[in-house]
């Protein structure tokens, strides 16, 4: 078992666990001897994921089908939490979406969702499991970002990007403040990574025309951040083009990386959810 300085049973809470990054980074986990709660809307998922970790790893896996758009979710996990006796060892704040279109077309709720999702649920459940780590000398935090987290702003998912830059300060200073107490926080930054992701923002089409080689595999993304929180980085962009392009646009003058970042429509071309 390689889940950290002992041979307790550690467990995991994987919150978007029914599909893409979250789903392999559940199994990465389960892999390597945690037990799982799965966290998302679509029980069917959690269910069968459920079962196949158990099958295939031995390990316990519990579902919690709620929607982290609600305010009251991340508290109602917590308490969920206490109620089952489950002690969360790492937390993996990973579920989330876009909302493409420019923002004017967009609708509030839509938008509110994303905050609530994205930035606040993400925040919040840190906030409440991450005591308890402290306390007990051992915890992994892995909160999902991306690649866009580093890059400037785009036209259209107009919060997008502001909300996973959000997540890479946060997590970094979370890392520091945690630092002598075994407690590791790592922003994870992926690229384009093959998930389900684009079919929900409704861009797939668009997507499928960028060249194969600057995606990655779920799987690919999920080991390298379970390697990247247990070395206690504080931030992984995966990938040496991923990393090439977040180099750049730190080192390009800034005029010239706002001029390039003009000509990618592809999130405001794709069309919001109808009125
Ligand atoms: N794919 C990429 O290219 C890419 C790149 C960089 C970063 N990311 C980030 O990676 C993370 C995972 O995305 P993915 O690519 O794996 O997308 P995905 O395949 O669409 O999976 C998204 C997950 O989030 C869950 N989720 C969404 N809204 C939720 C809500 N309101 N309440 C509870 N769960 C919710 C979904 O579960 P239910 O629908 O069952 O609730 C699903 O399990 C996201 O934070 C995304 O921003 C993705």
């Amino acid at each position: 078992m390689t889940t950290g300085n002992d041979q307790k049973t550690r467990t995991a809470l994987v919150t978007g666990a029914s599909a893409g990054i979250g789903r392999e980074l559940a199994l990465v986990f389960a892999e390597h001897g945690f037990d799982l709660v799965l966290v998302a809307r679509r029980k069917e998922r959690l269910e069968a994921l459920a079962q196949e970790v158990q099958g295939k790893f031995g390990v316990k896996a519990h579902i919690m089908t709620i929607d982290l758009a609600n305010p009251a979710a991340p508290r109602q996990i917590f308490d969920e939490m206490a109620r089952r006796h489950i002690m969360v060892d790492a937390l993996v704040n990973n579920a989330g979406f876009s909302v493409p279109g420019y923002f004017r077309d967009t609708h509030w709720e839509d938008q509110k969702g994303l905050i609530q999702v994205m930035v606040t649920a993400v925040a919040e459940l840190c906030h409440l499991f991450g005591p308890g780590m402290a306390a007990r000398r051992y915890g992994r935090i892995i909160n999902v970002a991306s690649l866009a987290g580093h890059l400037p702003g785009a036209a259209g998912g107009t919060l997008y990007a502001a909300a996973k830059a959000f997540v890479i300060k946060m997590s970094e200073s979370l890392a520091l403040e945690n630092i002598n107490n075994n407690v590791h926080v790592t922003a994870l930054c992926p690229g384009f990574t093959y998930s389900e992701f684009h079919d929900v923002a409704g861009n797939r089409e668009e997507m499928n025309k960028l060249p194969k080689i600057i995606w990655m595999t779920g799987d690919v993304v999920a080991r390298q951040a379970f390697d990247a929180v247990m070395a206690g980085r504080p931030v992984i962009i995966n990938g040496g083009i991923n990393n090439f392009i977040a180099l750049l646009a730190r080192l390009l003058p800034q005029r010239l990386v706002h001029s390039l970042m003009a000509r990618n429509q592809r999130n405001a071309k794709a069309k919001p959810r109808a009125a």
